[in-house]
């Protein structure tokens, strides 16, 4: 029998990037058109199994990216062993509070957490402002994990996750 290892994650980032659709997509392959704005947390639970027999439980807080949320995030970060932090393709101001998070946490979350930077929203290509070359030479700089992903179409999310499962000390 397999391994199982826990880990907690928390997505951050701008109101309305989707962050709760990327759970969404990733605990229950769902969708919604008009999903309601976060009030301050939401916490969900996902399992993958990766291919060594190995199995990794995410427990997930999924935060209110509204501005008057933003002083509750240290409570959900501080503890947190990896980070999604999501920006919209289609809205630049995202991309700039996007890296103000990554600053955040490389500031003052765990030392070792690994964080993934999502550029969501990827089936609105016609109305994309931030090229993906740009996005993923920040993401390098910066050492992110970078996906651009569509919690829509479900383009790249199991991915995601998986990516950070996979990036995460399993030993
Ligand atoms: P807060 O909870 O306020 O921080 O927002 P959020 O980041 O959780 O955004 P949410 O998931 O509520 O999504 C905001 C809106 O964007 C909703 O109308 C979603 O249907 C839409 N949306 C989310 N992901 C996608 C996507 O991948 N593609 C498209 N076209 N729309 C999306
Ligand atoms: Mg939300």
């Amino acid at each position: 029998s397999g391994k199982l290892y826990q880990f907690k994650l928390v997505l951050l980032g701008e109101s309305a990037v989707g962050k709760s659709s990327l759970v969404l997509r990733f605990v229950k392959d769902q969708f919604d058109d008009y999903r309601e704005s976060t009030i301050g947390a939401a916490f969900l639970t996902q399992t993958i199994s990766l291919d060594d027999n190995t199995t990794v439980k995410f427990e997930i807080w999924d935060t209110a990216g509204q501005e008057r949320y933003k002083s509750l995030a240290p409570m959900y970060y501080r503890n947190a062993n990896c980070a999604v932090v999501v920006y919209d393709i289609t809205q630049p101001s995202s991309l700039d509070k996007a890296k103000s998070w990554v600053k955040e946490l490389q500031r003052q979350a765990d030392p070792n957490i690994v964080i993934a930077l999502a550029g969501n929203k990827s089936d609105l290509n016609a109305r994309r402002a931030i090229d993906s070359e740009e996005a993923q030479a920040y993401a390098t700089d910066t050492g992110l994990l970078f996906f651009e992903t569509s919690a829509k179409t479900a383009v790249n999310v199991n991915e995601l996750f998986t990516s950070i499962a996979k990036k995460m000390p399993l030993e």
